[in-house]
């Protein structure tokens, strides 16, 4: 008997999900210097982690023979002060991508369909397929969410809608009034997830507790892998009603995030400074990247995020070609846009040289 034939159906057809090339597997594939090589794939934070959460990483190193805080105790009381809610309020999980799958856990069967805007970040298919459920792709409108369009998509079966803002991979957002009347106007069978990975990017960013305040099904996410500079290790967090969250830690495994992600977190909390800058180089960055496509002709959809898209024309000839000159960026064919490239926004060096390398890249004499 073969051992597939044992495996779940949701399993065998499940798609993988494809992240942005790591800087050692370039190194290894075309023989270059890793240290010359830029990722500007996977929009994280081109300054790293602020100091202080280097430092308290360290320190938790320290105790590494001691299991975590199985209930991120410190980190949720800190997240509490920070959003103004209660500490059940929030449910802390191994990135974001990992509350987007306990919410799949606690909902999701064979049956049951999930609306979601395409192109979005592509988990909330992968976790929805992976459960049995049915994704209900509903396309963007102007690089938008179309909210009412994705309203009328919800049926009786709805058991879940996604809504990304900034949206991955295009950088573009609703208002906070879109969001707000869109949640009031869902039925109340329908669990939301709102996710805000981006959102402290974002000048004015939508404030969406009002939903949570009225009792609404809505879970609001959140990464550390983006502003504060913590991908690698894997802190994201959940926050709604107090019911709703003890679904999701019912669903967890005991120690799910790591000493070194929590300390790493809470201290990374504290440097606003070091987050305000950050934010502000993006503004810088996406003015430079912007003032750059239109110098070179090239269209772009402009961006409230730490990325953005670039139509670049024949994108998996550039990506192979900005790869070679050590700058990796994300091809975006698997969302569908197969003339266009992700780029995140780096330090104003990084995105001088991405400039040049997408120049030349596109140079007619020597592009196949
Ligand atoms: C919109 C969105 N949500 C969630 C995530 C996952 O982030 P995390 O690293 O916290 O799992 C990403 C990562 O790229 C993202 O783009």
């Amino acid at each position: 008997m073969k051992l597939e034939s044992l495996a779940k159906r949701s399993v065998l057809t499940q798609p993988t999900y494809e992240p942005g090339k790591p800087i050692e597997y370039v190194a290894r594939e075309l023989g270059l210097d890793p240290a010359g090589i830029i990722k500007l794939a996977s929009n994280e934070n081109p300054f790293g982690p602020s100091p202080k959460a280097i430092l308290a990483a360290k320190l938790a190193l320290e105790k590494s023979e001691l299991y975590p805080d199985g209930g991120c105790y410190d980190l949720r009381h800190r997240l509490a002060e920070r959003h103004g809610l209660g500490a059940e309020q929030f449910v802390v999980g191994n990135g974001s991508n990992e509350i987007i799958e306990l919410l799949g856990h606690a909902f999701l069967e064979a049956g049951d369909e999930v609306v979601m805007a395409v192109p979005a970040f592509v988990v909330y298919k992968l976790v929805t397929l992976l459960f049995g459920a049915t994704a209900v792709e509903v396309p963007l409108r102007d690089w938008r969410h179309d909210l009412p369009a994705m309203r009328a998509a919800v049926t009786p079966r709805t058991k879940m809608v996604f809504v990304c803002s900034p949206n991955n991979p295009t950088g573009t957002s609703n208002t906070e009034i879109e969001l707000l009347a869109f949640v009031r106007g869902l039925p109340e069978h329908v669990v939301v997830v709102l996710d805000e990975a981006y959102t402290e990017y974002v000048a004015q960013s939508p404030d969406l507790r009002p939903l949570i305040i009225e009792g609404r099904k809505v879970i609001c996410l959140r990464t550390f892998s983006k502003i504060f500079g913590l991908a690698s290790l894997r802190v994201g967090y959940g926050y709604g009603s107090r019911e709703l969250c003890a679904l999701l830690n019912r669903v967890r495994q005991p120690f799910n995030v790591n000493a070194l992600g929590q300390a790493a977190a809470i201290a990374a909390l504290s440097d606003t400074a070091f987050s305000e800058a950050c934010a502000a180089n993006n503004r810088r960055g996406l003015v430079q990247l912007e003032a750059a496509c239109r110098k070179l002709s090239l269209e772009f959809v402009p961006s409230v995020a730490n990325f953005i898209l670039i139509k670049v024309g024949p994108a998996a000839a550039v990506f192979d070609r900005l790869q070679r000159q050590g700058i990796i960026v994300r091809p975006v064919a698997s969302y569908g846009l197969p003339e266009w490239i992700r780029v995140t926004v780096g330090t104003a060096e990084q995105n001088e040289r991405l400039i040049a390398g997408i120049a030349a890249s596109l140079d007619r004499r020597t592009l196949c």
